[in-house]
């Protein structure tokens, strides 16, 4: 560390203790200390990372996040992820999790390339200068200081030497981080990435074949999972079956970058869900580029009407909407398909 300045965080009732630097979040500083505390969107709205403050003081980012219910307010509990300690603190937080093998941390990133994958979908290249390190299916969090404005973006690409931080964005209609990078962000602009982020990354050692599961935005850490899987020294005896999801045709790409992957996994099927158009057919997909029917509904449901209990065999990553990996979790693990530890998600708020 530097001679910037700090404050000393000690966690309640453990011998665990951390410093936290000017302006990061409690969240932040223990990851970059490799203590696991529990987090999950790292962005104010899950709720997972909520802790109490037993002395010093914290400047909130995000005073109304709903990651905290109006019990957990009443009851003075914080979020980790939105505290800014401005003093020396003593916290009590829930029991440390899974400490992801790679420590977040920030750097400058330039933005390379942008290439539109569709109406409302784009992949932008950054590169930073120094090894970008990072598991196959974790995040970044982006400060674009034209806002300014921070949110978590999924990398779509994996660890490499060279530098590049790729991620496939989804433009919200009115949003103010989209806005900026669909809009005003151009070639050769300077971001902030921190990261990576996330426990919803490929598990190498695990040697289950494997189901990916994208809807519209989740797209991108799902790619990034095929080709972590494609780059495993047993790549070869592997099957990997990808479930894009989309409300229309329109919505389902296929990036070249998979066709890659298709050469060194033993298979690669990719399979596409459409739930608001009620007339299309395998004509309207390229040739070859989804490999079985596809399924006129939601995507969790074509993952259950594909396998039923045949999904028992496989491990499960999933990236999108909240609604859509909720309900995917549901059908699944509620649904006793699945044990609760195979399947790995992140919920995009
Ligand atoms: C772990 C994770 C990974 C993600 N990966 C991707 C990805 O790969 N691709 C992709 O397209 N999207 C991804 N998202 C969603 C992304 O972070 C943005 O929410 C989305 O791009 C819309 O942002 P926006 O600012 O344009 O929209 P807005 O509507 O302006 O904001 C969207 C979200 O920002 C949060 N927010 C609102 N106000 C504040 C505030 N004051 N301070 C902090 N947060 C606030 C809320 O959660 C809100 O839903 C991911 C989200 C998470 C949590
Ligand atoms: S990690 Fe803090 S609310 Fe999600």
């Amino acid at each position: 560390m530097t001679g910037e300045a700090r404050h000393h965080v000690v966690v309640d009732g453990t011998d665990v203790q951390f410093d936290c630097l000017e302006g990061d979040t409690l969240l932040r500083a223990a990851l970059r200390a490799g203590i696991g505390l529990s987090y999950e969107c790292n962005s104010g709205s899950c709720g997972s990372c909520r802790y109490e403050l037993l002395d010093g003081e914290v400047r909130t980012r995000w005073s109304e996040a709903p990651g905290l219910s109006a019990r957990d307010r009443r009851k003075g509990r914080r979020l980790a992820c939105q505290s800014v300690p401005v003093s020396d603190c003593t916290v009590r937080v829930g029991t440390p999790t899974e400490i992801a093998m790679h420590r977040p941390g920030k750097q400058r990133a330039e933005l390379k390339e942008v290439h539109p994958l569709t109406h409302d979908l784009s992949e932008f290249v950054f590169s930073t200068g120094q090894p970008a390190v990072f598991s196959p299916g974790q995040y970044a969090m982006i400060h674009l200081p034209a806002g300014p404005v921070e949110r978590a973006y999924s990398m779509s690409n994996v660890g490499n030497c060279y530098g590049e931080w790729r991620f496939v964005v989804k433009r919200s209609p009115g949003g103010h981080a989209t806005s900026i990078l669909f809009d005003k962000l151009e070639v050769g602009d300077v971001v902030e990435l921190d990261g990576p982020y996330g426990h919803a990354y490929l598990r190498e050692h695990d040697n289950r074949n494997i189901v990916c599961v994208g809807g519209g935005s989740g797209l991108g850490a799902m790619i990034s999972i095929v080709l972590g899987a494609a780059r495993l020294p047993d790549a070869g005896a592997r099957t990997v079956h990808l479930f894009i999801g989309g409300r229309t045709t329109q919505d389902i790409v296929v990036p070249v970058a998979l066709e890659l992957a298709a050469v060194r996994l033993g298979e690669l099927n990719i399979h596409a869900a459409v739930s608001d158009q009620a007339d299309f057919d395998q004509a309207d997909f390229e040739d070859g580029e989804v490999t079985s029917t596809p399924y006129r509904g939601f995507v969790h449901d074509a993952v259950v009407n594909y396998f039923d209990e045949a999904i028992r065999d496989f491990t499960c990553y999933a990236a999108g909407p909240p609604a859509m990996t909720d309900s995917l979790a549901r059908a699944l693990v509620l649904g006793q398909l699945l044990d609760a530890d195979r399947l790995h998600f992140d919920r995009f708020y």
